[in-house]
């Protein structure tokens, strides 16, 4: 791949990020879903790529733009996989949580896996413990472990879990253990991401979201030299078939770093709608002026750019959303 795609594709988030952050607290979660997506789609005409959405909105029939298998890109340049996430975090825009994010991961053709729209076990870790866990360890071992590679006591390991029911079990026993668990409502690729990037303290990710967001997340924790694994958590037959038409044979077999992202040739952006974890969200700041914070990184070469950019929106007339609003 181009190293310039990386810079370019900014470009996508941004304008996703702009318009769906327009949304932020009015209660609407698919006006802004549909914001980013719109703003999404018409920016990848002017990228440098023959790109093949493997992870978008849902299938063909389900999904006006950023379907599965749409082809996007000016169709010069590079063969690549897209995977598409508009806008993670739904629910946050609609109630003006914190959070979400406008998001593509880009690998070469046939790189990325192709995640069926279902719940997915994870579990992630920065450098210093890549190579050390195993998604079926006992969490109280991985705990252990991490602590060990930070170099922290006990009672200073924060693991991040999305509060959810699901998850009451896994947060009872961190906790008995003697770690800290931050909890967060919605954005698992933020929170996952955080354990890898070194000036967070968060040290460890662990819990069951969307298998989507889980191959989005993993393009950049590979770029960050992090670890991550992954089950398939299909709930029925009918989920466990779609699986195995997708390609897995075995639909719960653990998917290591590899399955989810082959190669070492991937590409992460995400810019910030509402400030989080990883990114502050997009801000109008009066004069037709909009502030954007991205962050932007490849898997090859490792570097991670943190873009911050001012947009004039009198001049991008296209990323203004209804004027009744
Ligand atoms: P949406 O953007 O589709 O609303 O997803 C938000 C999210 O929190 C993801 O980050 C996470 O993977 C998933 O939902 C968890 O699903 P659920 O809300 O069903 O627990």
């Amino acid at each position: 791949m181009d190293r310039e795609l990386a810079l370019e594709v900014v470009r996508v988030t941004e304008a996703a990020a702009i318009s769906a952050a327009q949304w932020l607290g009015r209660g609407e979660k698919i006006n802004a879903d549909e914001a980013a997506t719109s703003a999404m789609r018409k920016m990848f005409d002017s990228v440098n790529c023959k790109g093949t959405v493997v992870i978008g909105e849902g299938e063909k029939d389900e999904a006006p733009m950023l379907y599965i298998g749409e082809e996007v890109g000016n169709n010069q340049g590079p063969e690549v996989d897209i995977a598409v996430d508009p806008l993670e975090g739904t629910n946050i825009v609609a109630k003006g949580h914190p959070n979400a994010m406008a998001i593509i991961a880009i690998a070469d053709r046939g790189t990325l896996l192709h995640a069926p729209d279902m719940y997915m076990d994870k579990i992630v870790v920065g450098p210093q413990a890549a190579g050390l866990i195993r998604i079926d360890d006992p969490i109280e071992k991985t705990i252990d472990i991490v602590a060990k590679m930070q170099n922290k006591r006990l009672r200073d390991v924060t693991v991040i879990i999305q509060e959810r029911d699901r998850h009451q079990e896994l947060i009872d026993r961190v906790r008995k253990k003697g770690a800290r668990v931050k909890l967060f409502g919605d954005g698992d690729v933020a929170a996952s991401i955080a354990t890898a990037i070194p000036s967070n303290d968060i040290d460890l990710f662990v819990g069951t979201g969307g298998a989507p967001e889980g191959v989005i997340s993993a393009a950049a924790i590979k770029a960050l030299g992090g670890e991550m694994q992954a089950r398939l958590a299909p709930k029925n037959e009918a989920e466990a078939e779609r699986c195995i038409e997708m390609g897995l044979n075995n639909p719960t077999q653990i998917l290591m770093m590899d399955d989810l992202v082959k190669g070492d040739d991937a590409i992460f952006a995400a810019t910030g709608v509402s400030s989080g974890e990883l990114l502050q969200g997009a801000r109008f700041l009066g004069d037709d002026v909009t502030e954007t914070d991205s962050i932007v990184m490849r898997a090859k070469t490792k570097t991670v750019r943190f873009i911050k950019a001012n947009h004039h929106l009198n001049l991008k007339p296209h990323l203004l959303v209804d004027e009744d609003l």
